[in-house]
């Protein structure tokens, strides 16, 4: 009766790793549990996650290597493998949100999110161009919502105008807008086979974890530009960045508990040192609690279950 808050499967974004190949479904050490998935397993993922009530997935690649080039021109090939996937899901499972990550880090050489000049500095404009195009082509595959994650500056208008331009009215685009240079992303690089690739650091475009009132600054900016939705990237050790958000402007504010974060909880409840189903549960409360109107995780499948009664 007094319970403030409810976690419901409405609230859950599932991620989805996509390969090449049919039927694969390939482990991914870092990740216990989770796979990367040929398209038709892909598919069969969506349509789960419909049975389940899940309302959106959300899909990332992992590029064969010999595709990434300094360019990243795969990125906006109508036939890659995001593109194929979206295409296949639309096809069979209709109802199913279908979100994409927009970044150049799958298909770029340097596996940094932006294109990078030769002596290493990373070319803001130059991307967002090339983000327009990758976000336009993933809006005609059949995308439902753009997640762009690569903290370029200026790249929100820049994707809400080309998709204004070619008559896209109903996507809608979940602005990766506080995005913290992170130690938790690391087998989310294993997961894409962005690891080797990346040079450097990803830290003169994402944020630095000691900043808040950046990330206010950027949201304001983001919601100006034609964000319908905002994202704070990790979950946990930001939920008082969630809370903020959520107070400052009342956007819809998703957190992203992050595949570190997934492994933290995984790989002590496979050791026997903490109870796995409660962290999960209690994790995601606590998303609730500091504000969020939802949760992309890698536990959505395993949740929906136990929220099912099953
Ligand atoms: C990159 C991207 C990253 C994640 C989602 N999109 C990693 C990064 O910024 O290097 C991380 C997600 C996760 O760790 O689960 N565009």
């Amino acid at each position: 009766m007094v319970e403030e808050r409810v976690l419901s499967t409405g609230d859950l974004i599932w991620p989805l790793f996509v390969r090449d190949g049919s039927g694969l479904c390939e482990p991914i050490p870092s990740m216990p549990g989770v796979d990367r998935l040929s398209v038709d397993e892909t598919v069969r993922a969506a349509e789960t996650a419909a049975s389940l009530g899940i309302p959106a997935i959300c899909l990332f690649p992992y590029t064969d290597a010999a595709l990434k080039t300094v360019g990243c021109e795969e990125a906006w090939n109508p036939q890659n493998l995001t593109n194929r996937a979206i295409r296949a899901i639309k096809a069979a499972v209709p109802d199913i949100a279908v979100m994409t990550d927009v970044a150049l880090d799958p298909y770029n050489i340097h596996g940094h999110d932006g294109l990078v000049r030769d002596d290493g500095v990373i070319l803001n404009d130059e991307t967002v161009e090339a983000l327009a195009r990758m976000a336009l082509v993933q809006a005609e595959a059949g995308a439902d919502i753009l997640g762009p994650s690569d903290m370029m500056d200026g790249r929100i208008g820049a994707i809400r105008n080309a998709l204004e331009s070619a008559g896209h009215r109903d996507v809608a685009i979940l602005s990766y807008a506080a995005k913290y240079a992170s130690a938790f992303y690391g087998p989310f690089r294993d997961a894409v086979g962005a690891s080797g690739a990346l040079k450097g650091d990803k830290k003169t475009y994402q944020m630095n974890p000691a900043n808040s009132d950046e990330a206010l600054r950027l949201v304001a900016r983001d919601l100006s530009e034609g964000a319908d939705m905002i994202m704070v990237k990790p979950g946990m050790p930001y939920l008082d960045i969630c809370r903020r958000l959520k107070d400052a402007f009342g956007a819809p504010t998703f957190a992203y508990q992050v595949s570190g974060e997934y492994a933290m909880i995984r790989g002590a409840a496979e050791r026997g040192w903490i109870d796995g189903e409660r962290a999960m549960v209690e994790s995601l409360i606590g998303f609730k609690r500091a504000g969020c109107d939802g949760i992309l995780t890698y536990f959505a499948p395993d949740v929906a279950r136990l929220l099912a009664g099953g």
